[in-house]
């Protein structure tokens, strides 16, 4: 075993031969959107980002679902599968099977299988003090879809969230194979903050974010100051209180996009800074929304300072 369970990753992985590592992971949850094919896109990119985040290659995958069988219109659950399956095949991964049960709940997700040479792993360890800290797309996903649930996000803002969502991190992680990555992982339910946590928890080293750089949803600001704050943002700040440090003036609502839990969020790297730019360039070329966020470094160490 070569990633296991000890520092979190996004994946588990396990190598095959010198040159072949098996890369597995799964994942599943309660619908986000009201749209059951969006639901079904939003998980496969979800689902499948793991590996990217892993620097693997996706192969094949299966279905996990939970159905209110004889509750809930049985349309609903074939245009989850549906956009499940059509997310594959954008990816180019095999869907092998899967497994259905009757909950009274509605939940979907997939395990997915890939590969990655076992001397090209991305875990989450691994960054260097001045190395840049890159996020490749919004935050806010979390705080625009309280929003949505309570009806109160326009159209525009629905569009753009779900575009986000449904996004593969397929381009981000290609373009940051060429670069050179320290250290990956991707940003979901624990939020910028619990997953950039992650990458320095007992490193030795720290992290400076700039409040002014985080991108977010153009109306996750608006949605904020109504109070669509998720639980789990709460829950997010709470626990990592005593990590993340923000500075005086700092703007309050880039400390909820902080602690904001994603679904389908982007990826974010420790990248080498003499090749930071460069790195950008090339992300934005493939219009990956990438920008550099913060720094990570020697002091103070194993905290994130938000300023
Ligand atoms: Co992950
Ligand atoms: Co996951
Ligand atoms: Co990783």
């Amino acid at each position: 075993m070569l990633v296991g369970f000890d520092r979190s990753d996004d994946a588990g992985v396990y190598r095959l031969t010198d040159e072949l590592a098996l890369v597995q992971t799964v994942d599943f949850f309660t619908p986000v959107v009201d749209d059951p094919y969006q639901f079904g896109l939003i998980a496969a990119a979800n689902s499948l980002s793991d590996v990217y985040a892993m620097g693997g290659r996706p192969l094949c995958a299966m279905n996990i679902v939970t159905f209110p069988a004889g509750k809930m219109d049985i349309g609903i659950l074939r245009e989850v599968l549906r956009g499940g399956l059509d997310k594959l095949r954008e990816a180019g991964v095999a869907l092998v099977g899967g497994h259905s049960v009757t909950d009274p709940e509605l939940k979907y997700g997939l395990s997915v299988t890939g590969v990655v040479h076992p001397d090209r792993i991305w875990t989450n360890e691994g960054a260097r003090p001045g190395d840049r800290l890159v996020l490749t797309k919004p935050l806010g996903t979390g705080i625009v879809n309280t929003a949505i649930k309570a009806g109160e996000a326009s159209a525009a803002a629905i569009d753009e969230v779900v575009a986000s969502m449904v996004r593969l991190n397929r381009d981000a992680a290609s373009v940051a194979a060429r670069f050179g990555v320290r250290a990956c992982t991707d940003v979901t339910g624990f939020g910028l903050v619990g997953h950039s946590d992650e990458m320095i928890r007992g490193t030795g080293i720290g992290l400076r974010i700039d409040a002014a750089a985080l991108p977010s949803f153009a109306e996750a600001r608006e949605h904020a100051a109504m109070g669509f704050l998720p639980g789990g943002l709460q829950r997010n700040r709470d626990h990592w209180k005593a990590t993340m440090h923000a500075a005086a003036g700092v703007d309050p609502f880039s400390i909820d996009l902080v602690c904001d839990p994603q679904t389908s969020g982007g990826l974010l790297m420790a990248i080498d800074p003499t090749v930071a730019d460069a790195l950008l360039a090339a992300m934005r070329h493939l219009d990956v929304p990438a920008v550099a966020i913060g720094e990570f470094t020697a002091d103070p160490k194993e905290r994130i300072d938000l300023r």
